[in-house]
């Protein structure tokens, strides 16, 4: 039997640290897994620092490739600064080959890249691998809101889960004790030798045939084809039972379940309270106020959830699970969208400004999470029902002032 080929697609500093979980997980189940995991770099230059331990005189102040870095020292130094690497993770700067026979895609990397790298992969994949997204964003057009769980999954003709949960990167790089949160409910595949991927029509008709062509289309929609030299039933079953071996370790327990909307809702509008209670913060209200800030934006999350992906999502999955409440809570209190709030507050600066100043390339969600969520809401005249997004958006375009936000949240 075949093992499943891990490509991580991202690597900042929540990648790196699902990476480092992957790899360890790999590594301790060489039966299910191949023990190398790729992970996919997107590329750029970087310097040592002369303070560093990885100083090379020889080297000196130049440049060097962020992948070679990674590769050479086993840790990711701009994005996870300080945690070492399993050295089974193999930085690569070029997607389709980190992607290329892979079962198994987790993506990770800050929400308005992903629609460019699906771009480049898309036709370059395993008609039959699956998905797992640790994206916390949504993609919110005018015309509707897509998950990205969905997008992902639709755009490139597989199924993809969501993984959402109370999961401050560096803490669990660490491997301080956390939970979370995965939504994997595919549909039952056909597993054996001679199963149709979902992508094409190969003919099936003998178990022995070892090579199929598949049509596909690249991103500029020309056709091309891929030969497969392996079918879903030469591997073990992509079930929940595989993702939870691949994620749980002892400092990050896995909770599976089938919600994926209510998953992938939960981390991205989170992000947007987190702004909030980030505000209040800033200008010192204390505790109280923070709490109602979160009371009022679980209510809100909730209610956006059951208006728009009332078929599919479910109320505990907000207010029982990692993904939902107890991502609101740390979020609130140590995340970074919180932090860049108050900073900015405390400053008088905008919250962009205190992520360019602050973060060094890491980037937060809850700002243009905020706009599109805002912009979705509005087209529809329903601004005035989501008091607090609203007024999180609002104070972000200066339209509103943080003290403005106890008379807005009146009648909440
Ligand atoms: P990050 O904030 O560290 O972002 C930087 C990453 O973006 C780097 O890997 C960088 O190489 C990449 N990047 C920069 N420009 C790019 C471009 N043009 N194209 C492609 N990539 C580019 O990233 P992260 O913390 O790993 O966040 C990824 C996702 O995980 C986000 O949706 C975030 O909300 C979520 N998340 C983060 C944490 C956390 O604590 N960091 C925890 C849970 C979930
Ligand atoms: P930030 O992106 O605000 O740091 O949130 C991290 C997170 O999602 C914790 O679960």
């Amino acid at each position: 039997q075949k093992k499943h080929k891990v490509t991580i697609v991202g690597s900042g500093n929540w990648g790196s640290t699902i990476a480092k979980i992957l790899a360890e997980n790999t590594r301790a189940n060489a039966g299910l897994f191949e023990e190398e995991v790729q992970m996919w770099v997107y590329e750029e230059d970087v310097t040592i620092p002369k303070d560093s331990k990885y100083y090379d005189e020889a080297a000196g102040d130049k440049p060097q490739k962020l992948t070679e870095v990674i590769n050479k020292y086993h840790e990711n130094i701009k994005y996870l600064p300080g945690i070492a690497l399993p050295s089974n993770i193999v930085a690569n700067p070029d997607i389709r080959d980190a992607v290329r026979d892979s079962t198994i895609l987790i993506f990770n990397l800050p929400h308005q890249f992903i629609g460019n790298v699906c771009k480049q992969i898309n036709g370059h994949i395993l008609p039959f691998a699956r998905g797992i997204s640790c994206i916390k964003g949504v993609n919110v057009t005018d015309d509707g809101v897509s998950l990205f769980s969905e997008w992902i999954g639709d755009g490139l003709g597989i199924y993809c889960g969501a993984l959402s949960g109370a999961n401050l990167a560096r803490e669990i790089a660490a491997e301080k004790w956390s939970e979370t949160t995965i939504a994997y409910d595919p549909p039952a595949m056909d597993n054996s030798r001679a199963a149709t991927p979902r992508t094409g029509s190969p003919n099936n008709a003998a178990a022995e045939i070892p090579e199929i062509e598949l049509p596909h289309k690249d991103a500029r929609g020309r056709t091309s084809s891929t030969k497969l030299t392996a079918m879903p039933g030469d591997y073990p079953p992509l079930d929940q039972d595989c993702f939870r071996t691949l994620f749980h370790r002892p400092y990050f327990h896995v909770q599976l379940v089938s919600d994926v909307a209510g998953v992938s809702l939960s981390g991205a509008l989170k992000n947007v309270v987190a702004l909030a209670a980030g505000f209040v913060d800033g200008r010192g209200w204390g505790d109280n106020a923070k709490a109602a800030i979160m009371r009022i934006g679980l209510m809100e999350m909730v209610k956006f959830g059951k208006e728009f992906f009332g078929e599919t999502v479910q109320t505990a999955t907000f207010t029982e699970s990692s993904a939902g409440v107890a991502d609101l809570i740390t979020s609130c209190s140590g995340g970074r969208n919180f932090r860049c709030a108050k900073i900015a507050v405390e400053k008088g600066i905008s919250v962009q400004e205190v992520e360019k100043q602050e973060l060094n390339g890491q980037k937060i969600q809850g700002t243009t999470t905020a706009e599109e969520v805002n912009s979705f809401l509005k087209a529809r005249g329903l601004e005035s029902e989501y008091p607090l997004f609203t007024a999180v958006n609002d104070i972000l375009l200066g339209k509103r002032q943080v003290d403005d936000i106890p008379n807005l949240m009146q009648d909440s």
